[in-house]
């Protein structure tokens, strides 16, 4: 089992795709093990995106993420951090195939709707910054059987 952190990044909230969006994910079989509205202040942004404060394009990615609520969760799954990578499709939401998150809602770069951790690292990093261990909540789906077989871990 992994967990991976997604964020429903304020263009999602405002466009009230965060529905629609959670749902696929939870089609798909993963585990909600947290969900929390926030607003992002500039700290947290910048540790957010850490790899990217240098970038020329930092200061308009700032602007973006800090611009409106969004919607912090963690998902829980077998290879949950590429799955769920794999279902935002790429970056740029004119490059992303038709089938993904971003392939299916999104026609800009910076607009992608739906952030993944990219890595296990990352997803630890990420889960940490966000949420309080307590706030993730176990659990065993009862229809878990009916999703794949039991040698399948
Ligand atoms: O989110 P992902 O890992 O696919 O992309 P990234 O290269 O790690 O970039 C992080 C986020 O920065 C992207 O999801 C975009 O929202 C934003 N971005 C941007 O505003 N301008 C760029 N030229 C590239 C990325
Ligand atoms: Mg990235």
């Amino acid at each position: 089992m992994q967990r991976t952190f997604i964020l429903f990044k304020p263009d999602c909230v405002q466009r009230r795709l965060v529905g629609r969006i959670l749902a696929r994910f939870e089609d798909k079989g993963l585990n909600v093990v947290a969900v929390k509205m926030l607003r992002i202040t500039p700290e947290l942004s910048k540790q957010h995106y850490a790899e990217h404060v240098q970038k020329a394009w930092y200061p308009t990615l700032e602007g973006f993420i800090t611009g409106g609520p969004v919607v912090a969760a963690v998902l829980e799954g077998l290879e949950a951090i590429r799955v769920v990578r794999d279902m935002l499709g790429a970056t740029n939401g004119l490059n992303a195939a038709p089938g993904t998150v971003r392939g299916d809602y999104s026609s800009s770069r910076q607009m992608n709707l739906v952030h993944g951790s990219d890595g296990p690292e990352a997803a630890q990093r990420e889960m940490a910054l966000y949420f309080k261990p307590e706030e993730l909540l176990a659990y065993e789906p009862t229809i878990t059987k009916w999703m794949r077989a039991a040698d399948e871990q």
